[in-house]
């Protein structure tokens, strides 16, 4: 897809998006006045501070200060872009979304769920009528209750089971092809099936919508698994098998362990361990990690302790390194070779498995130990070459405490003093990391300054604008913002109606944004009422206050040149003291 997104489209699709019911189909609100509340989705707590106005179409928590417009939420809570978030709320109302420069369509996608959600319910009923199928689920531990509840099913061995019942309808069957269940027959006409005769695991999404599945041979055979393709709805380097199923069955999710196989999640579970997720036959992501740490501060990484498990658990460490910080955490858990966490569990049980999992590496022990191993520390070369390849390690991580704990970590292990490895090091690095969720809104909202006070009230009251007058001079008001407050006002007076969360995603590419998104969660004490009357006066005052010192200006320039007249000096009394402690009053005061 290419093409910037029109502005016009975001402004509609703000418009058309309930803000309530984006959250509410995530995150369980309770109806508050004219608000909503829950538990914050971004942070642990017990008591809700995690607000949702209707009205402003915008979210706020007053624990962890995270806040935003329904599109923000959607990139925050399931971890995506803005385009991805712009197409999954677009999908979820139908709308189409238009493309500068090449129009490119996209197909609602409420549709193609139901479809597979339809295929889940066939793969389920199917299982109940194949013994086979059931006994292998049965040989393998599962209960009737983890198949229920993971949806686990049996693709029939037929080359039209799917085709001939949900694919009957011709809208259905389209969904059926776009997600890859079926294909076209090669050279005839109609279609098969993908998946045949074998045990199918249905991969839900966080809302538990079926967005794909895996298929399990029943017995050896090649390929093992089979997957579904990417589609509109699937995206491997994003989904993690198992996190809906964690959510349901956990309401505070303190760990995450992230296993290899849709097996080693479902036989956990049915041994009582239900903090298990599966990224799908590809390495951890960074966006994987983005969306774990998002859950849990907490992440344990289990492999294999064979030697493809240890390639894995080295990769999964360097895409971990860029999402550390202080305050979370990441642990490595080796298995013994030639087990996963379902045949040890099975073998073990679930309390020498959770004690395992308490004794697993932490990363910065498992780097330094697989670096030690590949250097020889007891002489000045070996530990050289130990520094060397730590340094693009270390580049990756954000600076920040972590960063110089794992330093100073690693001085021990090279048995250098830190400021000197340090400075080997290349110290702290120049670009800024990602700003910390609590950084956000640590921008003043003090009131007292008049550009920042209009600006807070027309982002929580944006309809007054339309009976705002601008003073002719306010744009030359010579104060920082001013360029801000008319920008905006000129916004939404040419398109009355917009909401809070229309007027923010317009400034969400400009640096501005971040600042107007705080001052959009700012408690305000002005209501309505009087929030009209607020701004004009703040705009006169604005442009009366420049314009009586910018004359105060020149007669100041006009003393020190060629002297004042007595009422010149009258007038430059009266306007110094109304400028009070600025800095020109002790210079005017020389001059006078
Ligand atoms: P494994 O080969 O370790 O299988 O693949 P497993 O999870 O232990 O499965 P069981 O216990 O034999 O049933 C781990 C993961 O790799 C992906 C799947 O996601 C699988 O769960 N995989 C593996 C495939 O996608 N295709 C394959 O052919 C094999
Ligand atoms: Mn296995």
């Amino acid at each position: 897809m290419s093409g910037r997104i029109p502005q016009h489209f975001i402004d509609e699709l703000i418009s058309r998006t309930d803000i309530a019911e984006v959250i509410g189909s995530r995150v369980r609100l309770q109806k508050a006045g004219r608000e909503f509340k829950a538990c914050c989705p971004f942070h642990e707590e017990k008591t809700p501070s995690f607000t949702v106005s209707p009205t402003k179409q915008f979210y706020h928590c007053f624990g962890c200060g995270m806040h935003g417009t329904a599109l923000g939420f959607v990139m925050e809570f399931e971890g995506l872009g803005f385009i991805e978030a712009v197409e999954d709320l677009a999908g979820q109302i139908g709308m189409e979304i238009p493309r500068e420069g090449g129009e490119t369509r996209v197909r609602p996608r409420a549709e193609s769920y139901a479809t597979l959600g339809e295929a889940a319910a066939f793969y389920a009923q199917n299982l109940k009528k194949s013994t086979v199928a059931v006994d292998y689920l049965k040989d393998r531990g599962l209960s009737g209750d983890t198949v229920r509840e993971f949806g686990i099913g049996y693709a029939p061995d037929r080359w039209d089971g799917l085709v001939c019942s949900v694919g009957a309808e011709a809208a259905a069957r389209r969904h059926l092809l776009d997600t890859g269940m079926i294909k076209p027959r090669q050279g005839g006409d109609g279609c098969y099936d993908m998946f045949r005769d074998r045990v199918m695991f249905p991969i839900r999404d966080t809302r538990g919508r079926v967005i794909a599945f895996g298929g399990r041979i029943l017995g050896d055979g090649e390929p093992k698994y089979l997957n579904s393709p990417e589609s509109p709805l699937f995206h491997k380097g994003r989904e993690l098998y198992g996190l809906h199923e964690a959510r349901q069955a956990l309401r505070d999710i303190s760990t995450l362990l992230v296993v290899e196989g849709y097996m080693d999640v479902v036989g956990l579970a049915q041994h009582g361990i239900r903090n298990a997720v599966a990224t799908l036959g590809t390495a951890c992501t960074e966006a994987h990690l983005d969306r774990l740490f998002r859950i849990s501060e907490n992440v344990v990484f289990c492999f294999d302790g064979d030697r493809a498990g240890r390639k894995a658990a080295w990769r999964a460490m360097e895409n971990s390194l860029t999402s550390m910080r202080e305050g979370r955490r990441i642990d490595f858990l080796f298995l013994p070779d030639g087990q996963d966490p379902d045949s040890l569990v099975r073998a073990e049980g679930a309390e020498r498995f959770r004690e395992r999992m308490a004794e697993a590496l932490p990363l910065s022990e498992y780097l330094i130990r697989q670096l030690s191993d590949q250097t020889d520390l007891d002489n000045v070369d070996g530990r050289a070459r130990f520094v060397e390849l730590a340094r693009p390690l270390i580049d990756r991580l954000p600076d920040g405490v972590y960063r110089e704990m794992l330093i100073d970590r690693i001085g021990q292990a090279v048995r250098m003093d830190a400021p000197r490895l340090r400075s080997l090091l290349g110290g702290a690095k120049r670009v800024a990391p990602k700003p910390l969720r609590q950084q956000r809104h640590r921008i003043s909202t003090g009131r007292g300054n008049l550009v920042r006070q209009a600006i807070t009230l027309l982002l929580h009251y944006p309809q007054i604008a339309e009976q705002v007058e601008v003073p002719t001079g306010l744009l030359d008001v010579d104060q920082p913002g001013i360029d801000v407050l008319t920008r905006l006002l000129k916004e939404l007076q040419q398109s009355p109606g917009l909401t809070t969360a229309a007027v923010l995603e317009r400034w969400r590419e400009d640096t501005v944004g971040r600042h107007l998104a705080t001052l959009a969660a700012s408690d305000l004490l002005v209501e309505e009422d009087g929030a009209l009357e607020e701004v004009r006066n703040s705009l006169l005052h604005l442009v009366a206050r420049d314009s009586s010192r910018r004359r105060a200006d020149e007669l100041l320039t006009k003393a020190h040149q060629k002297g004042l007249s007595s009422d010149e000096k009258h007038e430059l009394q009266g306007l110094l003291r109304d400028r009070g402690g600025s800095t020109g009053a002790a210079d005017g005061e020389r001059a006078l």
